[in-house]
């Protein structure tokens, strides 16, 4: 089979098509046949040297992948849920190697879903790390109220417009930031205002938000703080902060997650399939690539200007 992997971390020049035995599934495993596999920042970040790279480079060469739909052409032995011939999707083995981007992966049954018929393979592997961060986000880590003033930075982002749908569907007051390109993107997401970074500075338009989910980091975390109320709730997403963050957060009295990480749960990708069924959520797809353009998609994300979310295709989808 095909997959792409790198032997050094570097730059998206290092990922390279090889062929590679198609994998068999342990007891709980099943063996997927990819369709669509979605790229996200901690794949570019990891394969520069960054975020996971630490953690899985005894693993090199390595395949990253973490998002994929596809079908189901064998079972291991215990595996109770899903037959030859099931459409499933979900986030798989993260923070651990995924493997994803190839023609087959074996993935765990438990981090698996049906895919909806309602929607297409690109449209699932889009909904999976970057939904599911939004959810955990709003309702494990954090537990967004209705009629919460929420803002979410970087809401045109792979994150950002799931966590617009979903906040919106949880019953909250939405506030998106982003630049003015994707102004009416944001708006059209469900938020109720937006608010263009690079026009004007957020901390002296807006006060007592409730709940913030933070993408950018670094300062920016500090400048989120001034808008918050005593007491509201930040997420913040990217790692890195410093001791001068969390004495700003404790002087508000605020709950804050300094590095929320997302995980695998077959409980809450259920929730977002039930939610893309519904047409509470709905992925935007800016861009597809063939698998072996890997690259060419690290590279789209590289520009930190992602409206949505980058897909990659294998052969069985194209
Ligand atoms: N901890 C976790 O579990 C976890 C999970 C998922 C993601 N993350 C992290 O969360 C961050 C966001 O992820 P993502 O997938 O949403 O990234 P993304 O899709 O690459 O975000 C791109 C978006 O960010 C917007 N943006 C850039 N600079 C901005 C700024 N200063 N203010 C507001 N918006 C800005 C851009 O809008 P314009 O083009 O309009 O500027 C673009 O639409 C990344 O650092 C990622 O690694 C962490």
């Amino acid at each position: 089979m095909k997959a792409v992997a790198f032997e050094k971390f570097g730059s998206a020049d290092e990922l390279i098509v090889e062929d590679r035995a198609v994998p068999d599934p342990a007891p709980n495993e099943v063996l997927i046949k990819t369709c669509a596999i979605s790229v996200n920042p901690v794949d570019v970040k990891t394969r520069q040297g960054g975020a996971l790279a630490s953690m899985l480079m005894e693993s090199l060469p390595l395949i990253l992948g973490w998002d994929v739909s596809g079908v189901v052409v064998a079972c291991g032995d215990s595996v109770k849920r899903f037959q030859s011939g099931d459409e499933v999707f979900g986030m798989i083995r993260f923070p651990n190697v995924p493997n994803g981007y190839a023609e087959y992966v074996v993935a765990p049954e438990g981090h698996l879903v049906a895919k909806p018929n309602a929607v297409t393979h690109q449209e699932a592997a889009a909904t999976t790390l970057a939904a599911l961060t939004a959810w955990q986000a709003f309702t494990h880590f954090g537990k967004l109220k209705q009629n919460d003033r929420v803002l979410i930075h970087a809401a045109s982002g792979g994150v950002g417009h799931f966590a617009v749908q979903i906040a919106k569907y949880l019953g909250a007051y939405v506030i998106g930031t982003s630049s003015a390109k994707n102004r009416e993107f944001v708006l059209a997401c469900g938020a109720d205002e937006h608010l263009d970074y690079r026009d004007a500075d957020f901390t002296k338009q807006l006060k007592g938000i409730d709940f913030s989910l933070e993408t950018q980091g670094g300062e920016h975390f500090e400048r989120t703080v001034k808008v918050m109320r005593e007491g509201g709730t930040i997420i913040n997403l990217p790692s890195g902060l410093g001791e001068s963050a969390r004495t700003a957060a404790e002087s508000k009295s605020l709950t804050v997650n300094y590095f929320m990480s997302v995980f695998p749960s077959s409980q809450h990708m259920q929730q977002i399939a039930s939610l893309l069924s519904s047409g509470d959520i709905k992925p935007h797809i800016s861009k597809t690539f063939r698998l072996d353009a890997a690259g060419d998609a690290h590279r789209e994300i590289e520009t930190g200007r992602t409206r949505g979310k980058i897909i990659l295709e294998t052969a069985a989808c194209c």
